[in-house]
C-alpha cells in the first residue's frame, strides 16, 4: 500500500468516527427534546447556591420535574411550591401547570428551566417575584442579542441582574460534564447597574 493510500484510509476512518459521534449526539438530543428538555439537577448545584444565598418568603419551582431542586430546598427548611407542565409521577409536584399561564406572585423562583425557552422563563419569572430569581443555566446564556435586549438591557424590566455564580468545577449534568453551568441571580432589591461574578 502506498503512503498516500494509507493516509486516505486513516482519514476515512477518522471521518467515519466523527460521523458516528455526530449521529450519537443527534440521537441523544432528539430523545432529550422529545421529553420536554428534562434533565435532573445534581444536588450539589443546589447545595452550592444555598451556601451563599438566603431566600426570604416562599419559593416556586415552576419546572420541578421529579423534584430534584425542590427536595434540597425543602430539606433546608424553605416553603416550596413545586409545579411542572408534565406529570413525572411525583405527588409533591403539581402536574399540568404551564408556568406561562400563571400570573401568581411568589417570594422567589428557583429552577433549571428548559434551555430553549430559558429567556422567556426568566422574563416571566422576574415579573412574578417579590425577591429573587435563581436559574441554573449554561454560561452561554450570557450571549445573543435577543437575551441582551429582552433580559439584560431591557429598559422595561427592573435592572436586577445581581450576580453570576460560576462553578469552579464542572457539574456532572445530564450525560456530560462538558458544559459550563452558572447560577444566574436576579434580585428585585438590587438596584445597581451591573452584576458581579462569584465562584462556587
Ligand atoms: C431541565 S428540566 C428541569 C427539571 C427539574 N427542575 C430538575 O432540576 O430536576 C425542565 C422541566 O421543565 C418542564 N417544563 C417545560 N415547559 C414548561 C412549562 N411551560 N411550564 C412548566 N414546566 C415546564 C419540563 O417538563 C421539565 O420537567
Amino acid at each position: 500500500m502506498s503512503s498516500t493510500s494509507l493516509l486516505d484510509l486513516l482519514n476515512f476512518n477518522e471521518n467515519l468516527e466523527k460521523r458516528k459521534d455526530r449521529a450519537r449526539f443527534i440521537r441523544r438530543n432528539v430523545k432529550y427534546s422529545a421529553d420536554m428538555d428534562f434533565v435532573e439537577t445534581p444536588p450539589e448545584a443546589v447545595e452550592a447556591l444555598l451556601s451563599v444565598e438566603r431566600f426570604e418568603g416562599d419559593i416556586l419551582e415552576p419546572c420541578a420535574g421529579k423534584g430534584a431542586i425542590s427536595k434540597i430546598l425543602i430539606a433546608h427548611g424553605y416553603n416550596v411550591i413545586s409545579r411542572d407542565l408534565v406529570d413525572r409521577n411525583n405527588e409533591k409536584v403539581e402536574a399540568n401547570k404551564d408556568y406561562f399561564a400563571s400570573t401568581e406572585m411568589f417570594g422567589n423562583v428557583i429552577t433549571n428551566p428548559p434551555y430553549r425557552k430559558a429567556t422567556q422563563f426568566a422574563y416571566h419569572a422576574i415579573q412574578h417575584v417579590y425577591h429573587k430569581v435563581a436559574f441554573l443555566l449554561r454560561g452561554t446564556f450570557l450571549e445573543t442579542p435577543t437575551r441582551r435586549d429582552w433580559l439584560f438591557e431591557n429598559p422595561e424590566l427592573p435592572t436586577c441582574f445581581e450576580k453570576l455564580y460560576v462553578f469552579s468545577e464542572r457539574l456532572p449534568f445530564g450525560e456530560s460534564n462538558m458544559i459550563m453551568y452558572c447560577w444566574f441571580l436576579w434580585n428585585k432589591q438590587f438596584h445597581g447597574n451591573h452584576p458581579t461574578i462569584h465562584w462556587l
